[in-house]
C-alpha cells in the first residue's frame, strides 16, 4: 500500500477550471471518503489519481514516486467507476480475475481471492454468467469485486453502491469496512450517501465548486464544521440556521434571548464584534422539554416555549417536527417517546453545548474548536 498526496492540483477544461488548487495527503491504509454536490468535481478528482484526465497544473504523488506522467497501468490502482464497465463477452468470474491474471499472479492466488471476492460480495451462484444477465446491482457488485481483487497500492472508488437497494448497500459497506482493515487498504471513496461518508471515512472531504471547504474526521465535521455550507451539506434534516442579534452577551431572536455564555468554546469578543450571527441547531439535537426533564439538572438546557408544531412525520424510532422559528422554516428530530401531534404546541429544549455561531457575511464558524 502507498499514501497519495496531491499538491496544489488544478484543473481546467478549456478556461472552466473544475478543480481548483486542491491539497490532500492520504495516508497509507488511510480510508479518505469526498463527498460534495453533484458537479463540485469529485470524478475528477479520482480521474486525476487513476491517470485517466491529465492534470492542468501541480502534483500528484503515490508514495514517493511522481505519476503526473505515468500511464494508467503503471501507477497499480484498482478503480471502480461512476458508470462501471465489465468485459461483455466475459464471465463474471472472468471478469472478476482478469487484472489478477494481467498481474501474473499465480493460480493459487486467484482461486482464494475469486473464492474470496464472490463470497463476501455475494456473487457465488453467478460466477458463470455473462454481465448481460446480471441486475445492475449485480453488475456493480461484479465492478467491485474485480478491483477489490486486485493487488494494488491504491483503490478509488466512485459511488461503488448507487445501484443497491439499502439492504445490499448496509451490507456492502460493513463488507468494505471489514477488508480496508483486514488489508489495511489505501482508499479515495467518493459518495453522495451521508451514512457511507460518516461510517467508512477515516477523513472525510467536503468538497464545493472544486473547492475543498474541509477535510476532518467524520466527528469533526459533523459537531465543528467549518461553515454553513459544510454544516447544511453534512447531515440529515440539515442544520437550522437562525440569524440572531448580538445584543451584549445575549443572542436575540423571535422572543428567545440565549445567553451566549453558556454557549461551549464561544469567544465573547470575537461576538463583541458582530451584530448579528447565524445560530445553527441541528434537528437531533432538539429535545421535546417534556422529556429532558428528567435529565441532570447540569446539562446546560436552552428551551425554546410555544412552539407551534406544522407538520409531524413519524418514522418509526424517530419522529421529524416541522416548525417555524424565527421566521424560518426548522426542523427537529425527536425520537418515539415524545407524543406531539400537528397543530399542537410544544418546548423543545436544546443542549447549548451543542449550538453553533456562524458569521453571517462571511457564514465561517464563530466558535473555537473543542474536544469531539
Ligand atoms: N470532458 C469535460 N469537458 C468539460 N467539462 C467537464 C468534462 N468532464 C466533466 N466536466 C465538468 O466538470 C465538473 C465536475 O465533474 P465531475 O464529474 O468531477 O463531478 P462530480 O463531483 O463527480 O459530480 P457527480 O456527483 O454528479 O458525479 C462538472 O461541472 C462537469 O460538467
Ligand atoms: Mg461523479
Amino acid at each position: 500500500m502507498s499514501s497519495v498526496i496531491l499538491r496544489n492540483v488544478n484543473k481546467s477544461y478549456g478556461n472552466l477550471p473544475i478543480v481548483k488548487n486542491l491539497n490532500l495527503e492520504v495516508k497509507d491504509g488511510e480510508f479518505v471518503v469526498l463527498v460534495g454536490p453533484s458537479g463540485c468535481g469529485k470524478s475528477t478528482t479520482l480521474r486525476m489519481v487513476a491517470g485517466l484526465e491529465d492534470i492542468t497544473q501541480g502534483d500528484i504523488q503515490i508514495g514517493d514516486r511522481a505519476i503526473n506522467d505515468l500511464p494508467p497501468h503503471k501507477r497499480n490502482i484498482a478503480m471502480v467507476f461512476q458508470n462501471y464497465a465489465l468485459y461483455p463477452h466475459m464471465s463474471v468470474r472472468e471478469n472478476i480475475v482478469f487484472g489478477l491474471k494481467k498481474s501474473g499472479a499465480d493460480a493459487e492466488t486467484i482461486k482464494t481471492k475469486l473464492a474470496d471476492v464472490s463470497e463476501m460480495l455475494k456473487l457465488d451462484e453467478y460466477l458463470d454468467r455473462k454481465p448481460a444477465d446480471l441486475s445492475g446491482g449485480q453488475r456493480q457488485r461484479v465492478a467491485m469485486g474485480r478491483a477489490l481483487a486486485r493487488d494494488a497500492d491504491v483503490y478509488l472508488f466512485d459511488e461503488p453502491l448507487s445501484n443497491l437497494d439499502a439492504k445490499l448497500r448496509h451490507h456492502m459497506r460493513t463488507e468494505i469496512a471489514r477488508i480496508q482493515h483486514q488489508y489495511n487498504m489505501t482508499a479515495i471513496y467518493v459518495t453522495h450517501d451521508q451514512i457511507e461518508a460518516m461510517t467508512l471515512g477515516d477523513r472525510v472531504v467536503v468538497m464545493r465548486d472544486g473547492i475543498v471547504e474541509q477535510v476532518g474526521s467524520p466527528m469533526e465535521i459533523y459537531l465543528q464544521p467549518a461553515n454553513t455550507f459544510v454544516a447544511t451539506f453534512i447531515g440529515s434534516p440539515a442544520m437550522n440556521l437562525f440569524e440572531a442579534k448580538v445584543d451584549g452577551e445575549e443572542l436575540v431572536f423571535d422572543k428567545y434571548r440565549i445567553p451566549a455564555t453558556s454557549i461551549a468554546n464561544v469567544d465573547l469578543n470575537v461576538l463583541a464584534s458582530h451584530d448579528t450571527v447565524l445560530v445553527g441547531i441541528r434537528p437531533d439535537f432538539f429535545e421535546d422539554s417534556a422529556l429532558s426533564l428528567q435529565r441532570s439538572p447540569s446539562d446546560n438546557l436552552f428551551a425554546f416555549d410555544d412552539i407551534q408544531v406544522d407538520l409531524v412525520e413519524n418514522l418509526g424510532f424517530d419522529k421529524e417536527i416541522m416548525f417555524t422559528l424565527g421566521g424560518e422554516n426548522a426542523k427537529a428530530r425527536l425520537d418515539l417517546r415524545s407524543h406531539v401531534q400537528r397543530q399542537e404546541t410544544i418546548s423543545l429544549s436544546v443542549d447549548l453545548n451543542r449550538v453553533l455561531l456562524f458569521d453571517t457575511s462571511t457564514q465561517g464558524m464563530l466558535i473555537n474548536a473543542g474536544e469531539v
